[in-house]
C-alpha cells in the first residue's frame, strides 16, 4: 500500500500520476486540511506534522510513502528517511534540474511557498543545478488558498497568476517550475498568462515515475482511501472536482 500526503488538495495532482502510472495499487491519501497551509509555518512544526502523518500511515500499512508537498519534503524529507530506514519515501523537490537544461534565457522562475525556499533542500537543488542559470523565487500563498477552495479558472485566478507570473516573464524567465503541488492544477492559466514562448514544469509525473520504481508493488485492487483532518467530506468533494478521483472509503485524520 502507497500512503501519500500533503497539507491539502495539492498533492492529489500527484495521486493522479500515480493512479496513472500504478492502476492496481492500493492507496492512501492524507490532506491535512485541518492545519492547511503549511506554506507560513515554520519548518520544525511542518516537521512535526509530517512525522504525525507518516506514522499514521505505516501504521495503517503503508510500504511506501510519497511526501507530495514540497514544503513538506523541504522541511522533513531528511529527517523521515532517518527515522523510518526501512520505508521508501519519495519526496519532492523544485525541478531546477530539468528547468536549467530548458531555459533558452538562462532565468529560471520557481514558484512554491515561503518555507519551502527557507529549507535547506531548495538551496541544495539550486546550488547543484542552477549553475549559470538566474533562479528567480516567488512564494505565492494565495495561489494555495485559490485550490484548496477549489478556484482553478476564472477572474480571479487569473488575476492571482498575473501578479506572480508577469514580473518574472519581465525579468526574462522563460522557463516557470511548479515548486508547490497546488499549482499543478494551475498550470493552464499559469501557461496561458507566460505566453507561447515559456514553458511550464510539473514534476508531478516524474514523481509518480519515481514512485512506481521503488515501489515494487506488483498487485492490488486499485483501493483508493482518502483521510483528512478538518472537513473530508468537502476532500472528497475537491478530488471529484479538481482531480477526477472518487475514495472507496474517506476517515478522519488522525
Ligand atoms: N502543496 C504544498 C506544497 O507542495 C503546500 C501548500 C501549503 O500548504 O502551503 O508545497
Amino acid at each position: 500500500m502507497i500512503g501519500v500526503f500533503d497539507s491539502g488538495v495539492g498533492g492529489l495532482s500527484v495521486l493522479i500520476e500515480i493512479r496513472k502510472a500504478l492502476p492496481d495499487a492500493d492507496l492512501v491519501y492524507v490532506a491535512d486540511r485541518g492545519r492547511a497551509p503549511y506554506g507560513p509555518r515554520s519548518l520544525t512544526e511542518i516537521q512535526r506534522f509530517s512525522a504525525e502523518i507518516a506514522d499514521w500511515l505505516i501504521d495503517r500499512g503503508c510500504t511506501t510513502l510519497v511526501v507530495a508537498c514540497n514544503t513538506a519534503s523541504a522541511a522533513a524529507l531528511e529527517e523521515l528517511r532517518s527515522a523510518h530506514p526501512g520505508m521508501q519515501i519519495v519526496g519532492m523537490e523544485p525541478a531546477v534540474k530539468p528547468a536549467a537544461v530548458a531555459t533558452s534565457s538562462g532565468v529560471i522562475a520557481v514558484f512554491a511557498t515561503a518555507a519551502t525556499f527557507q529549507g535547506r533542500l531548495f538551496e541544495s537543488v539550486v546550488s547543484r543545478f542552477g549553475e549559470g542559470r538566474t533562479v528567480v523565487t516567488t512564494a505565492c500563498p494565495e495561489w494555495v488558498e485559490l485550490v484548496e477552495t477549489g478556484h482553478v479558472e476564472g477572474p480571479m485566478v487569473e488575476s492571482a497568476v498575473v501578479k506572480r507570473v508577469v514580473p518574472a516573464i519581465e525579468v526574462g524567465a522563460d522557463t516557470l517550475v511548479l515548486g508547490c503541488t497546488h499549482f499543478s492544477f494551475l498550470a493552464d492559466v499559469i501557461g496561458r498568462v507566460g505566453g507561447p514562448g515559456t514553458r511550464v514544469i510539473d514534476p508531478a509525473p516524474a514523481v509518480a515515475a519515481q514512485t512506481a520504481r521503488v515501489a515494487s508493488i506488483t498487485e492490488g485492487q486499485g483501493h483508493l482511501v482518502f483521510a483528512a483532518s478538518g472537513d473530508r467530506d468537502r476532500l472528497a468533494d475537491l478530488a471529484r472536482a479538481l482531480a477526477g478521483l472518487t475514495a472507496d472509503e474517506v476517515f478522519p485524520f488522525p
